[in-house]
């Protein structure tokens, strides 16, 4: 029970990732805010840790909004009392070139993207130095350190999440709180299914994904959730500023 006692709010938690970070956690004993911009899924991520004899509570908040982010955190008191780990995980992304990509589509990737990190942090850290420290995980991609096709808006916003990782470390490291980045790979949930459908040929795209990685497959929700919680208990007490990278090999060639 690494995390017995602790609050945890994961965003993006009513589908792939989010969700199998948010199970793991109550898992190992937190108390978990799932948070997302659709309700019904995140009634269901809340209901698969209940019945697992765990603690969640859903609120349904679009991370790009300072009031909707400011009611999420103040929500997590009230149920909680505290906040102990914020888990920066929710996040969108669009195949297209630079050149294709309308200023709308960039405004709304970077609003949810970069944007979203900035505002929960903002609001949560306050919380987190009051209650005597805390850990942030902001959810990354290996897209942030190598370049990739027709991924130019997404690649921009995850390379700007590393760095503001890396400027929140440095500032609230005198408060207790360590910041860390998980970088992953290509992991198949929604977000990869619907990149690889958009290509016309998403089965010929996903041989092409696994050949790219050393391990030859694609990432499991289950092996990022089992790294954020390494992120966010004390088994990684000495990291902060950090970025792990979890990409079966993709960038180490
Ligand atoms: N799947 C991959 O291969 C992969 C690789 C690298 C990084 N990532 C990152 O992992 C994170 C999770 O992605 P995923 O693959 O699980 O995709 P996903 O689409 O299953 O999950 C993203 C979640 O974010 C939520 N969300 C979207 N916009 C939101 C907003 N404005 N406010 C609040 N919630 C919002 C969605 O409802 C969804 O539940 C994202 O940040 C993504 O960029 C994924």
């Amino acid at each position: 029970m690494r995390m017995e006692g602790r609050c945890a709010v994961v965003t993006g938690a009513g589908s792939g990732l989010g969700r199998a970070i948010a199970v793991r956690l109550a898992a190992e004993g937190a108390l978990v805010v799932v948070a997302g911009d659709k309700e019904q899924p995140l009634e269901e991520t809340a209901a698969l840790i209940t019945d697992a004899g765990g603690q969640a509570c859903a609120v349904r908040c679009d991370v790009s909004r300072e009031e909707e982010v400011v009611a999420l955190m103040r929500r997590a008191v009230e149920r909680f009392g505290r906040i102990d780990v914020l888990v920066n995980n929710a996040g969108v992304e669009f195949a297209k070139r630079a050149e294709d990509t309308t200023v709308q589509e960039w405004d709304w990737l970077m609003d949810v993207n970069l944007k979203g990190v900035f505002l929960c942090a903002k609001h949560a850290l306050p919380v987190l130095r009051d209650g005597g420290g805390g850990v942030v995980v902001n959810v990354a991609s290996e897209l942030a350190l190598v370049g990739s096709e027709a991924v130019a808006a997404y690649s921009a916003s995850k390379a700007g999440v590393l760095q503001l990782t890396r400027a929140l470390a440095v500032d609230h490291a005198g408060d207790r709180i360590r910041v860390n980045a998980l970088s992953p790979g290509v992991i198949l949930t929604d977000l990869l299914q619907t990149a690889l459908d958009s290509t016309g040929d998403a089965a010929a795209r996903r041989k092409e994904f696994e050949e790219r990685t050393l391990l030859k497959r694609l990432g499991t929700p289950e092996e990022a959730a089992e790294a954020v919680l390494f992120l966010a208990s004390d088994q990684s007490s000495y990291m902060t500023g950090a970025n792990l990278v979890l990409d079966g090999g993709w960038t180490a060639h």
